[in-house]
């Protein structure tokens, strides 16, 4: 066991949670407890430019470029649960201009469709179909079109059937920032806590004391708002996990790791403070509210305790930090890419890489508690994997 050699640890912990303490608000008052997400559902009009280029077979190899221009009319919808991803469909009319080598040059009309598959990586589908008329030929084909959509990039295949031309290649999507069918209508802030979440005693997630913000996406004030507020309770959450962890043995290394963690997360709240004030907000109204209650049981007194305590550290390191905290992460580098301003941009910068190396400490509690728990901590993460890829 580590109890003597935690003593710096223990000073530091303190130093953290009175840190937090003076830089946070603590006004019960200011509390707003946000209930189950409902179902939300957004319906947006995105005019955007694919200019693509690749080679064109089916007799001699050409190169082929062209741009398309089309007007989608997308339903992008999250469903009432925590953390699912975006779901988006759409269509729209559609008109293209391509080049076949020098002596084909084709304009196609028609409709285009499409579906993201994963909004946090940004992939999706599209489907044109439409009527194809060879300009120097005048002559008609029907033209199809696949195409996989990774983030602002389509890596298609488009058919002129009749005209005997066919062409693979790359397209590059304009506007960049809202990437349609690929997912990623701004739309929902909730689907990961940026930072860890809070849990009370018993294990069960504690509300966030901010509501999340669902109806307009575009207020970002009180998106700032409510990361502040997540933010901050995610310094008491890892100050509870470096409890957990000095009261179960674990590593010096690992406390450290945990308390550099609520470290973090100070900093993270109070750049989204900031934040929030530079999109409007007083600093009163800015200031995040701190969890009355630092603390959580964590007295061991026997096998049993002990046990209990590993498979929670290693559970709640799983969900909460390995997954919430990656996927955190994920959202805040793809939030860079909608158009912030550059301070708001170098915040989720910042975030996103303290978010990553937090996911990457969940793994590692779990991993040293799988380690010092042995069976029953190993069974209770194969149960909880097994759920999560239920659910
Ligand atoms: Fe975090
Ligand atoms: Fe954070």
């Amino acid at each position: 066991m580590h109890g003597d050699s935690y003593g710096l640890q223990r000073r530091r912990r303190a130093a953290l949670a009175a840190a937090a303490g003076v830089l946070f608000a603590t006004r019960a008052e200011a509390l707003l407890i946000d209930g189950p997400l409902p179902e939300r559902s957004r319906d947006v009009t995105v005019p955007s430019v694919v200019v693509f280029i690749g080679g064109s077979f089916g007799g001699a190899i050409r190169y082929s470029a062209g741009i398309s221009g089309q007007v989608s009319f997308v339903t992008a919808t999250k469903p009432d649960k925590w953390c699912s991803p975006e779901q988006q469909m759409g269509g729209g009319p559609q008109l293209q201009l391509v080049w076949f080598g020098d002596r084909d040059l084709v304009v196609v009309g028609g409709g285009q469709a499409g579906v993201a598959a994963d909004d946090l990586l940004g992939i999706g589908a599209r489907l044109e179909v439409g009527a194809a008329w060879h300009l120097f030929e005048s002559s008609l084909g029907v033209h199809t079109g696949v195409h996989g959509i990774l983030g602002p990039l389509e890596l298609g295949l488009r058919d002129e059937w009749r005209l005997d031309l066919h062409a693979l290649g790359v397209g590059v999507t304009f506007p960049l920032p809202e990437n349609v069918y690929g997912g990623r209508i701004d739309m929902q802030t909730t689907c990961a806590i940026p930072g860890r979440p809070l849990r009370d005693a018993a294990g069960v997630r504690v509300p966030s004391r901010v509501a999340p913000v669902e109806t307009d996406p575009n207020d970002r004030a009180a998106r700032w708002r409510a990361d502040a507020q997540a933010e901050c309770e995610a310094v008491a959450s890892f100050l509870q996990v470096a409890d957990a962890l000095m009261a179960a043995g674990a590593p010096v290394e690992l406390v450290n790791a945990a308390l550099s963690a609520a470290a973090d997360e100070v900093r993270h709240a109070l750049l989204c403070a900031a934040r929030a004030r530079d999109a409007g907000l007083s600093a009163a109204d800015a200031r995040p509210v701190l969890p009355d209650d630092l603390t959580r049981a964590a007295r061991i007194t026997g096998p049993a305790d002990r046990e209990a305590a590993l498979i929670r550290l290693a559970t709640e390191s799983l969900s909460d930090g390995l997954l919430n905290e990656g996927a955190a992460a994920a959202q805040a580098a793809g939030d860079t890419r909608r158009g912030h301003d550059a301070r708001a941009d170098r915040t989720l910068r910042r975030i996103a890489a303290e978010e990553r190396r937090h996911a990457h400490l969940g793994a590692a509690i779990a991993g040293w508690a799988a380690h010092a728990g042995g069976d029953p901590v190993r069974d209770a993460v194969s149960d909880q994997v097994r759920a999560l890829r239920a659910s």
